[in-house]
């Protein structure tokens, strides 16, 4: 039997789009994917929110031409100052799912409570809406993580550390549950959790927000389906290849294996052709 494969369009300012891409492969391995990332204006974490508003937007627009059946927002800082315009503009002929920060299970821990996310996300109505719609009563601190995103971005390992040793300097001594409120930060979890030790649990949210895609795509998760993977990755529009410094984050080499390296199409879906072309990969 043949089926349509259906495509959904990740943005992010870069990397941190990798573990959502990876969740939702992870569910349905037959999702054709277009990662649209923005080298150009990377970190978008100490931008204006009308700045972060129209570089997602025009991040968003630019995956349009690949005839998305939804959009993930992969990206917290994009998420808390862009989704509501992204929803007027697309919606309902495109569904758009945004990023939430883990508050509401974190709480449910009984705290105390820390978010790490950018200055922009950490400053936020949005955050402090969430706070106090889920966790009032509980102890809970908004640490900004300078630097953090970046390092990852940048994929070197000693700059990693330096950053998340900054922001476990800056959280509060006693934090029972960590919430990671950037999507970058998820690639280092495990480094995170070295730092802040074991008692210390710690919250992120691919899978809650690709399972959120599938339902908006009315899609049930079946992970034995055959693999697509990405299919096109746009560079602040342009399209472009996925970065090598992927392969160094467990989610990034995942994703780089469904990917023929000379950019051919590989013919893992079954049904249908891709309706552009497929993906290269940067050496
Ligand atoms: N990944 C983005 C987030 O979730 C931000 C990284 C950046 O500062 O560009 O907030």
């Amino acid at each position: 039997m043949t089926h349509a494969v259906r495509r959904v369009a990740v943005i992010d300012s870069g990397l941190g789009l990798v573990g959502y891409a990876d969740a939702l492969l992870t569910l349905r391995p037959d999702l054709s994917l277009v990662l649209s990332m923005d080298p150009d204006h990377m970190p978008y974490g100490h931008r204006t929110p009308d700045e972060v508003r129209a570089l997602v937007l025009a991040s968003a627009r630019a995956t349009l031409a690949f005839d998305p059946d939804a959009i993930v927002v992969a990206c917290n800082t994009a998420s808390v100052h862009g989704l509501e315009a992204l929803r007027l503009e697309l919606e309902p002929a495109v569904p758009v799912v945004g990023t939430v920060p883990a508050i509401r299970p974190a709480a449910a821990t009984g705290g105390p409570v820390a978010v790490w996310a950018t200055a922009a996300t950490t400053s936020s109505d949005y955050l402090r809406g969430l706070v106090d719609a889920f966790a009032s009563d509980i102890e809970t601190t908004a640490v900004p993580c300078h630097g953090l995103a970046e390092a990852i971005e940048s994929a070197d390992p000693r700059a990693v550390d330096d950053a998340v040793a900054a922001a476990t300097a800056a959280t509060p001594e006693g934090v029972r549950a960590l919430v990671l409120g950037c999507t970058h930060y998820g690639l280092v979890a495990d480094r995170i959790q070295h730092a802040m030790g074991d008692g210390v649990l710690v919250f992120d949210s691919p899978i809650a927000v690709a399972r959120q895609a599938l339902r908006r795509l009315g899609l049930e998760p079946d992970p034995e389906a055959p693999l697509w993977g990405v299919e096109e990755t746009l560079l602040s529009g342009r399209r472009g290849s996925l970065p090598g410094s992927l392969a160094t984050y467990a989610a990034g080499a995942r994703l780089l294996a469904t990917c023929d390296p000379v950019g051919r199409s590989t013919g893992r879906a079954r049904g249908t052709e891709p309706r552009v072309g497929r993906n290269t990969l940067r050496p």
